[in-house]
């Protein structure tokens, strides 16, 4: 699955330029700390080639020269091979699951007490704003971890001010009930309620390199995330997912995604086309 993937535009680009590759690899790696060693290979060349192009270098060498000397290219960098292509309850289907299967059964299971839930890959936040919107629509207490790699894309999330099209899978009548429309000199825009925006912290986290962020999640959605990765880190991921929830407790992946084997015999499958798993209590 590809979402939202740039081809690079300038004539004669050479695209075997394995060195420079590495060596913008490895300045990611020293400046921020990110290690796209573990994303596609291919993936990586294509979003680096797309940006450089952008970025009007005559060829990777230069493009490279450029990284070395200016911090705003590298963050323009990140933000392109970290893809956030998202909506507020993007597929409709996994949000009625949600809401009619999980939430309830892990409310009985906790006897009233908190729900705890984890966004892993949040991007801009619409999805963590989600299960906050359906957290408050079951009349349900609990709070929403949202995390992503990109620090930037967190200070977007945080601000909780969206472009119609993120929220167009949402019904018009929660739009109207839950967001305030704003305008502004590039067009509309909906900023979402504080009551909403209070359910939810955002907190910077690299799936690949640390552990769980917390324990004993009812539900963790990790969804479009696994697919940018290699399949060595895909499962060092599952596993550390299905570390991070309670007994019982459901993961969620994305729709072009599935568990590997370990940790799929650690889960019970809940809903196949919700991508949709129960951990086993
Ligand atoms: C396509 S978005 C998915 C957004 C949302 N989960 C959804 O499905 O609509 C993928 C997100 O994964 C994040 N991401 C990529 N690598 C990551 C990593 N190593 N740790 C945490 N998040 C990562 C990206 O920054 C991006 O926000």
């Amino acid at each position: 699955m590809r979402e939202n993937e740039t081809k690079p535009a300038v004539a004669g680009f050479a695209a075997d330029k394995a060195a420079e590759l590495e060596a913008i690899r490895a300045l990611l790696r020293e400046r921020r700390g990110l290690d796209f060693r573990v994303c596609r290979r291919s993936m990586v060349e294509r979003r680096v080639l797309g940006r450089a192009a952008l970025a009007r270098a005559s060829d990777l060498g230069q493009y490279l020269a450029r990284l070395r000397r200016d911090e705003s290219e590298i963050e323009a960098l990140i933000g392109h091979l970290t893809i956030k292509v998202s909506r507020f309850c993007r597929d409709a289907y996994v949000f009625a699951k949600l809401a009619e299967l999980v939430l309830p059964e892990r409310a009985r299971c906790r006897r009233g007490a908190a729900l705890s839930l984890w966004s892993a890959g949040c991007g801009w936040g619409e999805e963590a704003y989600s299960l906050a919107l359906l957290l408050r629509r079951a009349g349900l207490a609990g709070s929403v971890l949202g995390t992503d790699v990109h620090e930037g894309a967190l200070a977007v999330a945080r601000a909780g001010l969206y472009r119609p099209a993120a929220l167009a899978e949402l019904p018009a009548e929660q739009v109207a009930e839950y967001f305030a429309l704003q305008a502004g000199r590039h067009g509309p825009s909906y900023l979402l309620e504080p009551a909403v925006r209070e359910l939810v912290r955002f907190q910077a986290h690299d799936l690949t390199a640390a552990g769980p962020p917390g324990r004993d999640f009812d539900l963790v959605l990790c969804r479009n995330v696994l697919i940018y990765f290699d399949l060595p880190t895909q499962q060092r991921v599952e596993s550390l997912l299905a570390a991070s929830l309670a007994p019982g407790g459901f993961l969620c992946l994305g729709e072009a995604e599935w568990l590997g084997e370990p940790p799929l015999s650690a889960f019970a499958v809940a809903d196949r086309q919700a991508r949709l798993f129960r951990k086993a209590s």
